[in-house]
């Protein structure tokens, strides 16, 4: 999910495609515990990049909103994550806004040169989300807030998109008694909650390259099953620098026609699926309509498409350079470009700790699909993979049992709001649908929305479909709503 580290795939194209978030100075709590599960976890402590923006606040009063870092280091020149929260919802409310870095991306390494045994133990989302608990509890402190009841109390709503909308979720439910409100967008709960149909996420992938531009998902199988062909015919060093333009230094562990037609087909799917997570607004001007409109072009052939996805892929490089494979890797030993995340695993130490990640508790059952030429995802596969680049075995369920979101109306959740945009692959893995108007476990659905538009990396504003506009209106009521009842909570 940023091509070049040190931003996750995905990231850097939804940056690129939709602007800037707020670049900022970076801030360290140097008392963050190494593991909060220890006998003494303030024992042994390591330093946690974080943001924070004071512009809006008002006092002790007034709420914080707590915006939950993901899989990818956050550089200065990013900061910030969304104007929405940082400018229009903290100016509205009075409101402070913290955004940690999550641990083991970026600077905010608890142990360096980390063993599998470490990763085990420190790299779970629970430390990331026991990390913020005790970084928007410190600023409590600082900020001189009290206790909940009195008038100087802080209330503390999580936010966040993707991955880290799951964090803002299942920060309200791990931690209902210091995160006083929850916005998750895009969340894949269901994914990690092992209810998603292998073949979803690339349907809905392959559905919306169609709205955007029809004849574009035929254009990939098409492409597609030309390339497996053209495989049939000649070696796979013969297809990479005759009809396409991918460079000679091919990774060593592709090492025949199969594996070779597997890590490029990875790499078409996943960049069609970055692309779905950027499309927004859907229009002429989107990557994705860019991309659907040469590959539905009659005169360019099987490889002329796949060289012009490489062009795009290879920005950076000089025009005509060749693509290499070796930039799709993640780090680390046995890095592969097919790894724990079906959708695009990230490239760089981002990319090794995403494949941890998904690897051990966040696994995500995601098939190719055969518009993207089939190919099925299987948990053996992925056994194999984990244990041959990590030692460990997947636990796909583990999460969802221990912390019970596999039934969501069963957990004693409350006052957490869904979004999701309908274009978007991830939303056929969210919530959907409004669980409970008593408990206030709401679901907001945007037709025109992506990946997280909502929480978009640029100003909201005129730009905006007229479905987000109204979201923003409704968010923003809906949280002024509950920070009333908050205030009147004992
Ligand atoms: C981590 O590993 C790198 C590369 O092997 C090495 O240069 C560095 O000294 C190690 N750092 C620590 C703190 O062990
Ligand atoms: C809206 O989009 C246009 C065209 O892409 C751009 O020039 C303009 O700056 C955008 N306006 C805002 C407020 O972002």
């Amino acid at each position: 999910m940023s091509p070049l580290s040190p931003l996750s795939f995905f990231f850097l194209i939804v940056l690129l495609a939709v602007g800037q978030s707020t670049p900022t100075d970076p801030s360290y709590y140097e008392a963050q515990a190494v593991n909060h599960f220890s006998s003494d976890p303030s024992s042994t402590t390591y330093t946690q990049r974080f943001y924070e923006s004071s512009k809006y606040f008002s006092g002790p009063g007034h709420p914080i909103f707590l915006v939950m870092g993901g899989e990818g280091a956050i550089e200065p020149s990013t900061g910030l994550f969304y104007p929405f929260i940082n400018e229009v919802l903290a100016s509205k409310f009075g409101a402070y806004v913290i955004q940690p870095e999550h641990r083991f991306y970026g600077e905010s390494i608890p142990v360096v040169n980390a063993t599998n045994d470490d990763l085990q133990l420190l790299m779970t989302p629970e430390q990331a989300l026991h990390d913020a608990v005790a970084l928007v509890n410190s600023l409590r402190d600082t900020l001189g807030c009290t206790a909940k009841g009195t008038p100087t109390y802080c209330p503390v709503i999580s936010v966040g998109g993707s991955y880290p909308g799951f964090l803002s979720f299942s920060m309200r439910l791990l931690f209902p008694q210091h995160i006083d409100a929850s916005y998750a967008a895009s969340a894949p709960v269901k994914f990690y909650a092992q209810q998603v149909d292998g073949q979803e996420y690339y349907d809905l992938i392959a559905k919306s390259a169609e709205r955007s531009l029809s004849g574009c998902a035929k254009s990939i199988q098409s492409a597609l099953s030309d390339f497996k062909a053209s495989l049939a015919e000649q070696t796979y060093q013969e297809v990479a620098s005759g009809l396409l333009n991918i460079c000679p230094s091919i990774p060593s562990y592709i090492d025949d026609n199969e594996k070779f037609y597997h890590e490029v087909q990875m790499v078409i799917a996943y960049t069609f699926a970055g692309l779905n997570m950027a499309n927004y607004p859907p229009n002429d001007e989107t990557e994705l309509y860019e991309v659907c409109e040469s590959w539905t072009d009659p005169d360019s052939d099987w490889a002329a498409k796949l060289n012009f996805l490489f062009e795009t892929l290879n920005e950076d490089e000089d025009e005509g350079a060749c693509f290499d494979l070796h930039s799709q890797l993640p780090a680390g030993d046995k890095g592969t470009i097919s790894s724990g995340d079906w959708s695009g695993v990230g490239t760089g130490p981002d990319g090794k700790m995403w494949d941890y990640q998904t690897c051990s508790l966040l696994v995500e059952r995601i098939d190719i699909t055969e518009t993207f030429g089939d190919r099925k995802w299987t948990l053996d596969w992925l056994n194999n993979h984990c244990q041959e680049r990590f030692e460990i075995s997947p636990s796909p369920s583990l999460l969802a049992s221990t912390w019970g979101f596999d039934d969501i109306l069963s957990t004693t959740l409350s006052r957490t709001l869904f979004t999701n945009g309908l274009n978007d692959g991830w939303s056929v893995g969210s919530i959907t649908e409004t669980l409970s108007e008593e408990r206030q476990l709401i679901a907001m659905n945007f037709p025109n929305g992506a990946h997280h538009s909502d929480l978009s990396h640029s100003d909201p504003g005129p730009n905006d479909t007229e479905d987000i506009q109204e979201g923003h209106e409704k968010i923003a009521a809906l949280i002024g709503e509950w920070l009333i009842e908050i205030m009147e909570e004992e």
